[in-house]
Order: C-alpha cells, then structure tokens, then sequence
C-alpha cells in the first residue's frame, strides 16, 4: 500500500491513475478501524481498479475536546487492516495540510444538520461536510462509500455532493452489526465490559416497534442517557450515553 500525507503527491498519483484509465473508490474514515470500515473498503475494492483510504481525525466535528482527545486510534493496526485486505493507497494527512485555512472557510447546511445529532453537536455536522468536502475534491474518486451507522451524515454529504455538483457518487454500505445487534463503532472500544454487555439493549428497545416515549423510559430505566429518540426518513433514529461514551443507531421504521 502507498502511503500519501501531502496532497501534491497525491495529486501527483491520481493524474498517473487517470492517464491509464483507471476507476478509483474511495473510503473516508478517522482511523480505530474495525469490521464496519472493512465492509465499506470490501465494497470499493469490488467496484473499482483502485482503491484510497483516508485516515485523519477530524477535530473540527467535535464540539467537545474531552471527546477528541478520548477518540481512540489505532493507526498501526489500522494499516495492517488496510494491508491485509489490499488496499491501494492511504492517504493520511497532518492539519496543517488539510486546513491550511485554520477553518476559515466551512460548509454548512442549515436544516437536516441541526436536526438529531446536530441537536445536541452544535458545529458537529459544519465540521463533517467541510472535512468531505475537502476530502473528495482531493481524492478525485469516481465513487466514495459511506456507511448507513451514520444515515444522517450519509445523507447530508448525499445532498451536498449533489448541491455542489461534486464528480463523485455517494454511495451508502449498510451497517454492521455485532451477534448481539449492537452497531460496530469505533467508540466500543470505549465501553467497560459491563457497558459492553448492556450496549445491546439500545438496539433492542429502538428496532422494538414500542411509542418513542416507552423507548425512552425503558432505556433509561436501563441505565442509558437518552440524548434523543426520533423518527425521519422513514427510520427511527436514536442516541444515548452509556458511561459517557455516546453511542447511536438507526434501525427501519416500522
Ligand atoms: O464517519 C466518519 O468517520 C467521519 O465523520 C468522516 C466521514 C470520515 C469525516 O471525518
């Protein structure tokens, strides 16, 4: 696997990939991969002669520097992940080559972003579209993968590729889920063993088919801090704490 951290030598790269023809994807992520991320690499590795990972943590879509700085990393890990399921290319830059602005400039949408988890993350999804924003005019890719964990955001970069007339297509990889139903997520890590094993519970009482509001008192009861149980979309949506590590999902609505 090549491994690019500046964006000329990628640019460099990519015009090579162009002049011979051949079709790139490519997989956005901020690292501490797992079985999740794979299915999205898997997907692009099917459709495309060549793939591209990012790895870079973004700290402009955390309104919360305790919650950055407890994001965990796992870069060495991650690259065997990457190796091992042959990816073509990294690209893992610092901040200072993304945001040579210092976030100056930021994409924003005004609606479905401040709606859910942007409720409650004021900045979080200005943060996200900025960082894909700036990830997919690099990346050059003729498709990009997102997965349907995070439907909201999968969504609003949907529409802003297409309120923007981006090159490239959005497509959405369905979500994985644990034996026990819980939503792979870097985040697990995070949880206790005894968080691990109520962490089910969430998925449980949101895919139950029960009033928002039972759902809610039940989770509580539970142990869980509601943040929000909605529906849009025609999906239920929730998030809720569990020893401060926030934890969402998204299930069909019934
Ligand atoms: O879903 C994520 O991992 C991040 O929000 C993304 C899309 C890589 C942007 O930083």
């Amino acid at each position: 696997m090549k491994i690019f951290n500046s964006v000329k030598e990628w640019k460099k790269e990519l015009s090579q990939l162009k002049s011979e023809g051949l079709s790139l994807g490519f997989v956005p992520t901020m690292g501490a991969l797992h079985e999740g991320h794979a299915s999205l690499f898997k997907e692009s590795l099917k459709d495309n002669d060549r793939t591209l990972v990012s790895i870079f943590l973004n700290p402009t879509q955390f309104d919360n520097r305790e919650d950055l700085n407890n994001y965990p990393s796992s870069y060495e890990e991650d690259i065997k992940i990457l190796e091992d399921l042959k990816v073509d290319y990294l690209f893992s830059p610092a901040y200072e080559e993304l945001y040579r602005d210092n976030y100056r400039y930021s994409c924003r949408e005004n609606k479905l972003s401040q709606i859910l988890c942007g409720a409650a993350r004021p900045g979080h999804f200005d943060g996200v579209l900025t960082v894909v924003m700036k990830l997919l005019n690099i990346g050059g890719a003729q498709k990009a993968y997102f997965g349907e964990k995070d439907y909201q955001q999968y969504l609003l970069i949907k529409e802003m590729a297409q309120t923007f007339f981006l090159e490239t297509e959005i497509v959405p990889c369905p979500l994985i889920r644990e034996k026990d139903g819980l939503a792979l997520s870097s985040r697990n890590r995070r949880l206790s063993s005894e968080a691990r094993q109520l962490a089910p519970t969430f998925y449980g009482l949101l895919n139950s088919g029960s009033s928002r509001e039972k759902i809610k008192k039940d989770l509580s009861k539970a142990g869980f801090k509601v943040d929000y149980i909605e529906d849009y979309h025609m999906r239920r949506f929730g998030a809720v704490y569990l020893e401060e590590v926030r934890l969402i999902d998204n299930v069909p609505l019934r």
